[in-house]
């Protein structure tokens, strides 16, 4: 019988906080799947290199669902992300219908007619953080609006109530609490269920009206109510961390900084080594076996969980020619940030058009741009599953 006491217990510790956990890194090496205890105490499969992360993103025998979810080993008590989700039975086919409804408002010709919309939005967050005195929190300033209005303005959700479901979100996103995630989730849900209900008879062009008119207007005002939650919470968290993550990494990459400025074309590449770097791997995207699966030397037994570290595979020298180095001009870049297969963000062109939003002006605009406060004093999020800062103080 293998002893089970001594497995390495999740989550590990992280001293560096935009680097991975050393203990990822010797797992890595060691071997692709690593039998692991998580925060809530049961066992699973943690995975951490690239090809198996891949792999596994994109293997239908694997699924969010349980077949006996009560039983089901869990990550930690987080609601969204941290035990079974969904119908076990109709998992595949549920999926399939939010992906079918929600893809074609993220279409690339949609999001190309928004890109202009959102350069605009950032001239107005940069002509506003001029006006003021330094320093000045960034995260405040721009890191969180920008994402929240866009987010706001493409859904139809009014940019007045952001404080409001903030609080909800990053509720919803706490690893420890809950019972306050429960009810803020809850809460978020009524909200969004009165905004639906208001959509139904004075539609807009945005995506809640949108999603009331399709089939015919037979999708319930739950239902739009859910869909709009999950595009509330995963289009403004994710979004809102990247910005901050990737302004502190040029802002202690002096060299890099100084590519961008010389070659301002760069700014698609630097955004893909931002997401890169910037998942650092406190959290894992959690899947549970349908099936039997061989793989990386094991065997998945059905039920299982497995965790997909895609902050670890995005640090995989076997694919990242110096993986902890951050070179904006890196042209070979399969990073894993948005996941892979058939739950591959459905943002992830939005996210993109943002960040280059940013990026292409940020610094060119505050070329004396650095920390406020030393590296050390930054506030790292570790409570949180979106991870990033509370603040990011700046001056210039
Ligand atoms: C930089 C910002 C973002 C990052 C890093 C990110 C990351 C991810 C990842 C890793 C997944 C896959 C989850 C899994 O496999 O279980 C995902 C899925 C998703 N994301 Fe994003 N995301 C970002 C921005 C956005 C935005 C702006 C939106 C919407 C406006 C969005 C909407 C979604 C949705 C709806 C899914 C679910 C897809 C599915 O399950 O099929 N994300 N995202």
């Amino acid at each position: 019988m293998t002893d089970t006491s001594s497995l390495p217990m999740m989550p590990f510790d992280q001293p560096e906080p935009l680097s991975i956990a050393p203990l990822l890194r010797v797992l890595q090496a060691d071997s692709p799947m690593t039998r692991v205890r998580t925060p809530a105490g049961d066992e699973a499969w943690l995975v951490t290199r690239h090809a198996e992360v891949k792999a596994l993103f994109s293997d239908r025998r694997l699924g969010r669902s349980h077949p006996d979810p009560k039983h089901a080993p869990r990550v930690s008590s987080n609601i969204l992300l941290g035990s079974p989700t969904g119908n076990y039975e109709t998992e595949p086919t549920d999926h399939a219908r939010m992906r079918a409804l929600l893809t074609p408002f993220f279409s690339a010709k949609r999001m190309a007619a928004l890109r202009p919309h959102v350069e605009a939005m950032v001239e107005q967050f940069l002509d506003a953080l001029a006006t003021r005195t330094p320093p000045v929190d960034l995260h405040e300033a721009l890191s969180f609006p920008l994402p929240v209005m866009v987010i706001c303005q493409l859904l139809g959700v009014p940019f007045a109530d952001r404080e409001q479901f903030h609080i909800w979100s990053t509720d919803i996103a706490d690893l420890h609490d809950h019972a306050r995630a429960r009810s803020s989730r809850k809460s978020l849900n009524a909200y969004m269920r009165g905004l639906v209900e208001r959509k139904r008879f004075q539609p807009e062009d945005d995506v809640l009206s949108g999603l009331c008119a399709v089939e015919n207007g037979s999708l319930s005002n739950e239902y739009i109510a859910e869909l709009g939650a999950g595009l509330l919470f995963a289009g403004h968290e994710t979004t809102v961390v990247r910005i901050d993550i990737g302004t502190l990494l040029f802002l202690t990459h002096p060299d890099q900084r100084q590519t961008l400025l010389s070659d301002p074309e760069l700014v698609v590449t630097a955004v893909e080594e931002i997401l890169r770097l910037s998942n650092t791997g406190a959290s894992a995207l959690l899947r549970y076996a349908r099936e039997a699966i061989e793989i990386g030397g094991v065997i998945i037994q059905p039920g299982e969980a497995v965790l997909l570290s895609s902050g670890a595979a995005n640090r995989d020298e076997r694919v990242f020619e110096e993986p902890d180095s951050f070179a904006i001009e890196r042209l070979l870049n399969p990073h894993l940030s948005f996941g892979y297969g058939s739950h591959f963000c459905i943002g992830a062109p939005l996210a993109r058009i943002e960040l280059q939003s940013v990026f292409a002006r940020l610094l060119s605009r505050f070329p004396t741009l650095r920390l406020a406060v030393p590296l050390e004093e930054l506030r790292f999020r570790n409570q949180v599953l979106t991870g990033g800062l509370f603040e990011l103080p700046v001056t210039w």
